[in-house]
């Protein structure tokens, strides 16, 4: 390449005509990349701002440098070859090279959540109100207390006289009806399935309005053989997605779920059709057990869902006389904390009432409400509420500027 042209790709003003028979403009090229979509973030290269730097040469040779959000990541070949295979069929090209580096910190961030919302705006449309804040609760492994502390998280936020969705996402495991005190078969009408609802009492405010649970679960569903036999016929993460687009879940503060434990697939299709979920994983004190609860951490991570606390459940157990009990070790929720660097936002203790109060139907945040496992549940509630996800105020901007940045990015992608 003897004579290189070096035109910044996000110049709007970069020149894009010139003599036929001529190798392209840098700006055509970059015209040409729009149609290279990075197959994870599902947008274009172009518009995820991965492309930096387009060069010409006299000889038709072309070398683009591609961004990537880690200089690791798999799909590198992929994106190489459909770069090389878009640009090379430009007339005037003979060559294509590919040269990368790693985004910043920033950079990354900012694509991540371009891509986010550009998933969304390709995503089916949810009937969850865009100010619900979002936190699925997932764990390593089953039997950690993933449910229990869904259900009670719930209870407690509920019992602060907000209204709280619960989607009991363990499809096949589902625990949530029975742990909640809630039963029956879903209502539907017009297609769409309404929650099971039930009131909680407002522990916070005694003369505030009562809180209120919504929930959905597979074990609330219609019973008929037919309607059975179309849900275990769908994938989990399409049984997910029918739950978030077929209920009608009306205006909520909250709506947790209770993930299924294992594939990531689950937290792709939450990222994609829920960008505003935030994930909080559960894990027991044994040090040793937290590998697989790293691993889920990742997973929301490479969906883009920010990871945004860490829970200890099942920790020492104190006798009031102050004697503790560390049943199932210690230390566990702090080193996983430490190791995907998120905060570690509560400690529930081991407490036979847990489950005492789990297999009643009334969870224990609200039926024992002064017992060590009550309390360490309002106050993982409250942190909640307080800092680490706040309640979206409805009359407040941040969700309109929301929707008008997403809606900004549905019109530029249609016009
Ligand atoms: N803090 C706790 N103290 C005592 N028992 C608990 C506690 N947390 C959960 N359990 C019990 O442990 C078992 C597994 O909990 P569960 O919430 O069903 O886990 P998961 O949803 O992760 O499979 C249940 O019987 C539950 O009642
Ligand atoms: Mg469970």
């Amino acid at each position: 390449m003897d004579a290189t042209e070096h035109i910044d790709p996000n110049d709007p003003e970069a020149p894009v005509h010139r003599t036929a028979g001529a190798p392209p403009s840098a700006a055509a090229v970059r015209e040409v990349l729009r149609g290279v979509i990075d197959p994870e973030l599902r947008a274009s290269v172009v518009e995820l701002d991965m492309i930096r730097g387009i060069e010409v040469g006299a000889d038709g040779a072309v070398a683009v440098g591609v961004a990537l959000t880690t200089l690791g990541c798999p799909l590198r070949a992929q994106i190489k070859a459909e770069v090389e295979s878009k640009v090379g069929g430009m007339p005037g090209v003979t060559d294509v090279a590919v040269t990368y580096s790693e985004m910043t910190q920033e950079q990354k961030s900012a694509a991540m959540q371009r891509a986010r919302w550009n998933a969304r705006a390709g995503a089916p449309d949810t009937e969850v109100p865009a100010t619900t804040r979002v936190l699925a609760v997932a764990s390593g492994k089953g039997g950690v207390g993933k449910s229990s502390v869904t259900v009670n998280l719930a209870a407690a936020l509920a019992s602060q006289g907000r209204t709280v969705g619960v989607l009991d996402a363990d499809i096949w495991g589902f625990s949530v009806p029975r742990m909640l005190g809630v039963e029956g078969r879903l209502a539907g009408s017009d297609g769409k399935i309404h929650p099971t609802e039930r009131t909680v009492a407002n522990l916070s405010d005694p003369g505030g309005a009562d809180g209120r649970l919504k929930v959905v679960s597979m074990g609330l569903l219609v019973d008929d053989e037919s309607t059975a036999l179309m849900w275990r016929g769908l994938i989990l993460a399409k049984a997910v997605e029918e739950f978030l687009v077929k209920v009608r879940w009306g205006e909520m503060d909250y709506l947790l779920i209770d993930m299924p434990p294992g594939t990531g697939d689950i937290q792709m299709a939450l990222a994609r059709l829920l960008p505003q979920a935030e994930m909080l994983v559960v894990t027991t004190p044994a040090r040793a057990a937290q590998k697989v609860a790293v691993r889920v951490a990742d997973m929301a991570r490479r969906s883009y869902m920010k990871v945004c606390g860490v829970v200890e459940n099942m920790s020492a157990f104190v006798t009031p006389e102050g004697e503790s009990f560390a049943v199932f070790g210690s230390g566990g929720g702090a080193a996983l904390a430490q190791e995907i660097d998120a905060p570690l936002l509560g400690e529930i203790p081991l407490e036979p009432a847990v489950s005492a109060a789990g297999d009643d139907g009334r969870p224990v945040v609200l039926d024992r409400v002064d017992g060590a496992a009550a309390l360490a549940f309002r106050a993982l509630a409250e942190r909640i509420t307080a800092d680490v996800l706040p309640p979206i105020e409805m009359a407040g901007c941040t969700a309109r500027i929301f929707e008008t940045a997403a809606a900004n990015l549905a019109a530029k992608r249609t016009g």
